[in-house]
């Protein structure tokens, strides 16, 4: 390395040391390829020395061939490592790059700019302390400024520098640094950005990076990297209420049981009183275990492992923390989410939500409204798209213990996972528990359905009948529940037509509408298994996510998937109502197999092929199926 210090030749443990012990200032760098980022990051990277000497070769070589400096060094080809990268000149990902300097550690998320990769900036400014907003002094604050400055408000960073960079190709004009500064003010104002700290700089010529620019008499402030070696770290915020999501018990022998985990915010001490939340049992801090030894403290940013004083049940996923301040518990939410996905988010789609250690299953509704980051107007909305933002209600399947994200980010941040793909397709923050939620209880009754079925002489269940339109899922739904009539059981018949005239009149055939339309039957279908029957559910059903959604929402064994399968040209064959013609013609939009797409159940309890099977035949298979499972023993 290019001497970072001469410690590292004299003395490598004291240099080893030093280094453990100094802070780490995590930050982001936000703007587009033209302000000159990447070149800002190459500069911070070489004027601390963190650079290999192998590298500093390559660089030069590279500045001679494609860079854009005339022979000199370009520091943004350091930055833009990639090959694919450089050739198309833009930077397309998270990426994370290291460096330090007497004072201070630093990680720098170097995240794009353009805005379909919001996703990106959102990734990197998570675990940010600081961000830097680059300007080109030449073009002021633009649209993308404004978008840059939103989003590090929304999650949350407090310290912000305003680098106004290319300050060389204004001249050093101090008319044209304040012009800028009073722009970004008044933005800055609208957003509720509290505080910033311009800095006039080239990142070009190093001016105002390590050392004040002789440039810029008239600037008073610090250079950049004083600024991010002075700036406060939030880690180091130990005043916080104290939390520790448990990541794992640690039982390694009867007579130990520990709780492990990081510690998201505040410190800890041994006798300090504590609540195992969602439970709320309250215990005391019996040792602060650590591979080094026991600790009399530890603080926000430290691994441990906690022993209590009493035998209290804790497991994965639940939050320790200071008993006079705990964290809220809550199952439902107002948040504001951002969307990561190529797939929309559907409204009443269940989602694994992931927060501290905890996941859930969760639901999101219909957004309040999304936000236009570059106006920051609200504009209605039913879904939200790939690097969309919108504030919604939200609703989880279990209580969790949560901070509001402004107060906590560990314990008001989550993301979203796709139950069936598991890619992260969201992130929020929570705004505030829903009032409703603490004040609708839970009412216990003494008769269930088992109990309901018993005197029926039966076991509730649901046939989940799924198929194209015109596949025949009705006439085989109608003729099975004559026969289950005849045979003395009772039942109910849920057909989409049918619901589609009371319950869910409302709802079209978009996808958000088939998702709650599915919702509302499966809860109704839920419902009506708790009063004893055999339902009958004949809905074209076309998503997988929600077939599985209904499953869940029944016991074990008691959900049983038909498919009812019918080829698409023959459905179309057939055309009972005539509304494939209409779809082909365009008379009728979103048809399923048409122009919205229809998921074949993976494993279905049952797969009815009718262009073999009789709809008689249909219906007697599966009622045979029904009344062998109902056979005691
Ligand atoms: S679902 O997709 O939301 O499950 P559902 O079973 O309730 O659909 O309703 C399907 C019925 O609505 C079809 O049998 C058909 O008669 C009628 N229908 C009207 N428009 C459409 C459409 N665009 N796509 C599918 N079915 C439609």
């Amino acid at each position: 390395m290019a001497h970072q210090s001469t410690l590292i030749a004299d003395d490598i443990d004291a240099y080893l040391k030093a280094h453990e012990v100094k802070g780490l200032l995590r930050f982001l760098t936000c703007g587009s390829v033209d302000d000159g980022k990447s070149t800002l990051i190459g500069r911070l990277l070489y004027d601390s020395k963190m650079i290999f000497e192998d590298q500093l070769a390559a660089l030069e070589a590279d500045s001679r061939r494609v860079g854009t400096q005339g022979g000199e060094i370009d520091f943004a080809l350091l930055v833009d490592g990639l090959a694919a990268e450089r050739e198309q000149g833009i930077t397309i990902d998270v990426a994370y790059r290291f460096f330090s300097t007497d004072k201070r550690k630093f990680i720098v998320a170097d995240t794009p700019g353009h805005e379909q990769y919001t996703r990106n900036m959102v990734t990197g400014a998570s675990t940010a302390d600081a961000a830097i907003i680059l300007i080109d002094a030449r073009k002021g604050v633009l649209t993308q400024t404004r978008r840059h400055s939103y989003l590090v408000n929304l999650l949350g960073i407090r310290h912000v520098v305003l680098a106004i960079n290319k300050m060389d190709l204004v001249d050093w004009s101090q008319a044209r640094f304040d012009e800028i500064v009073a722009d970004y003010r008044i933005f800055a104002d609208q957003i509720g950005l509290e505080a910033f700290t311009a800095i006039p700089m080239s990142a070009l010529r190093g001016d105002n990076i390590t050392e004040p620019s002789p440039r810029a008499r008239w600037y008073q402030g610090p250079p950049l990297l004083r600024w991010l070696e002075e700036a406060p770290l939030d880690a180091e915020a130990v005043e916080a209420p104290f939390r520790m999501p448990v990541q794992w018990v640690n039982r390694p022998n009867l007579d130990f049981r520990g709780f492990s985990g990081f510690i998201a915010a505040g410190a800890v001490h041994p006798g300090d009183k504590v609540k195992v939340m969602p439970s709320g049992r309250e215990t005391s801090v019996a040792r602060i275990v650590t591979k080094d030894g026991d600790l009399g403290r530890a603080v926000a940013g430290q691994s441990i492992t906690l022993t209590l004083t009493d035998e209290v049940d804790a497991s994965r996923g639940d939050v320790i923390a200071a008993a006079g301040q705990p964290p809220g518990v809550a199952d439902q939410f107002e948040c504001t989410l951002v969307w990561f996905d190529d797939e929309a988010m559907m409204p009443g789609r269940p989602y694994l939500l992931k927060l501290g250690a905890r996941t859930v299953s969760a639901q999101v509704n219909e957004p309040k409204y999304k936000i236009n980051v570059n106006t920051l107007e609200h504009l209605a909305a039913t879904r939200l798209e790939l690097n969309e933002i919108g504030v919604c209600n939200l609703q989880l399947d279990a209580a969790i213990a949560f901070d509001p994200y402004v107060e906590g980010k560990d314990l008001g941040g989550f993301i979203l996972i796709d139950r069936i793909t598991n890619r992260t397709v969201g992130a929020g923050m929570l705004h505030f528990a829903l009032r409703r939620s603490q004040n609708i209880h839970w009412q216990a009754l003494d008769l269930d359905g088992a109990a309901r079925a018993a005197q029926k002489g039966q076991t509730a269940r649901v046939v989940w009948l799924t198929g194209l339109s015109g596949a025949g899922k009705s006439t085989i739904a109608n003729l099975l529940e004559k026969r289950l009539h005849t045979a003395g059981r009772h039942t109910y018949l849920l057909d989409g037509d049918n619901v589609r005239h009371g319950l869910n009149k409302d709802l079209g055939f978009t996808e958000e509408d088939r998702v709650e339309n599915i919702r509302r039957v499966a809860e109704v279908a839920k419902l009506m298994v708790d009063a004893g029957l055999i339902v009958l559910v004949s809905f074209i059903s076309p998503f997988r996510a929600e077939r599985r959604m209904a499953r869940e929402l029944m016991a074990q064994g008691q959900f049983i998937e038909v498919f009812i399968d019918t080829p698409l040209a023959e459905a179309e064959r057939r055309d009972v109502k005539g509304l494939y013609k209409k779809a082909r013609a365009g008379q009728l939009k979103n048809f399923t197999g048409v122009d919205s797409p229809y998921e074949p159940p993976e494993h279905p309890e049952i797969r009815i092929d009718t262009t073999s099977l009789t709809a008689e035949a249909a219906a007697e298979r599966i009622f045979a199926r029904l009344i062998e499972e109902d056979r005691p023993g």
